[in-house]
């Protein structure tokens, strides 16, 4: 066998003890690594399964019906460690990880859930030294996602309309990190007053929103967004994201967005019954993204036409709006017919309407049942 350097330890460069060479310790990992110390939140995890979430201070315990334990217990011990109360319940020690803080962690609004921070650091491509704009904070979670994703070298300015709201997340942010990032700064107002404030035009890589109407603020968003710049929003329902994609594209100087909502379904491991659990989260919201086009660009036109009747005219919405296809007065009396419901009677003459036939909407299955002629793809091509 050859002796290949480039794979073998030995040949790789000691790491430099001189400390001025060394990088610095990016913000807040100091306080997530080593043996357990005053100020800390640890998560303690009893015989059940259960999670406390405590933080440790001198002369504090910790509490249940069924005994207590000192705080003093548990500093010096590594992670990882049991600890026994009065009555002899154990508990595992451990820090909370960001998923696990972000979910305990006191709140003034609606948190994005790791699952969807962890789509928007991704699916954003938010990045070491990105400078990203946020808005609303909320109570800071997702800011803590973007902070780690930037790192020292970049910058999150958030934003965020409720005073009280912003206090809370500095709040849950500092104590995460252990103090102030570098990263970070916090402005209180809304978005589009603001940013034009604190941003030069082109100059912000990537804006994330997670509001009611995030569409209210496409025009400060495109202004501050650089060419090729990533704006991505997180909506809970349907209708914002419709009105949000709408908005987009009419807007001019965003390309073609794309949408998407994320499931993620939790398995129970025990023995042989190894399944998914029966409960999850089934529905947080959905993720939009589009890209700033170069000013004085105009998107390509889109191959793909959409569905007659996809963009209302009129106030009221149509089931082809929707992109529903629309069933005739005949198909729907023979479906009556079929499921015994009796023939549609005429108002007039009180006579049973005339039968009908299968017609060119229906079409017979070999079997000899009328089936629906739409396919999948017909339903696919009307998005
Ligand atoms: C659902 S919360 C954000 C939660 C946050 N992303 C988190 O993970 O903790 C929405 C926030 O947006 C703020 N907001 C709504 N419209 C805004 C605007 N135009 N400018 C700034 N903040 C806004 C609200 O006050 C609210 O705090």
């Amino acid at each position: 066998m050859t002796h290949d350097p480039a794979h073998d330890a030995s040949a790789l460069p000691a790491p430099a003890d001189d400390a001025a060479t060394q990088a610095p310790t990016p913000t807040g990992a100091d306080v997530r690594r080593g043996p357990l110390r005053l100020g800390d939140k640890v998560q303690l995890t009893d015989p059940r399964g259960r999670l406390h979430t405590i933080t440790l201070a001198t002369g504090a315990t910790f509490h249940t019906h069924r005994g207590y334990l000192s705080h003093e217990d548990l500093v010096g011990l590594p992670e990882g460690s049991v600890v026994r109360n009065t009555a002899g319940i154990e508990y595992l020690a451990l820090r909370p990880l960001l998923a696990d803080y972000v979910l305990s962690m006191p709140r003034g609004a609606a948190v994005v859930y790791p699952k969807d921070a962890g789509q928007i650091v991704a699916m954003a491509d938010i990045y070491p030294g990105a400078r990203v704009v946020e808005a609303g904070v909320g109570s800071g979670a997702l800011t803590m996602s973007l902070l780690r994703a930037v790192g020292d070298q970049g910058t999150v300015h958030s934003i965020e309309r409720r005073e009280d709201f912003a206090a809370i997340a500095r709040g849950n942010v500092e104590l995460f990190f252990g103090g102030e990032h570098p990263a970070w700064e916090l402005s209180v107002g809304d978005l589009s007053d603001v940013l034009p404030q604190v941003a030069e035009k082109g100059s912000i890589d990537r804006v994330v929103l997670d509001m009611l109407a995030p569409w209210e603020n496409l025009d400060a968003v495109a202004d501050a967004l650089a060419p090729g710049g990533v704006l991505i929003c997180y909506v809970a329902t349907a209708t914002q994201l419709s009105r949000l994609a709408e908005d987009l594209r009419s807007d001019g100087r965003y390309a073609e967005p794309s949408a998407w909502e994320s499931l993620v379904r939790g398995w129970h491991l025990e023995g042989l019954a190894v399944r998914p659990q029966h409960r999850m989260v089934g529905h947080t919201g959905f993720l939009l993204t589009a890209r700033r086009l170069a000013d004085g660009t105009v998107a390509p036109l889109r191959k793909r036409r959409p569905a007659k009747g996809s963009y209302p005219v009129a106030e009221e919405w149509t089931p082809e709006d929707l992109g529903e296809r629309s069933v005739s007065d005949k198909r729907v009396r023979r479906v009556r017919r079929d499921v015994g419901q009796g023939a549609q009677l005429d108002p007039r003459t009180g006579q049973p309407l005339e039968p009908v036939e299968a017609t060119t909407e229906d079409s017979v299955a070999p079997d000899g049942q009328a089936q629906d002629t739409q396919d999948v793809s017909d339903v696919l091509d009307n998005d």
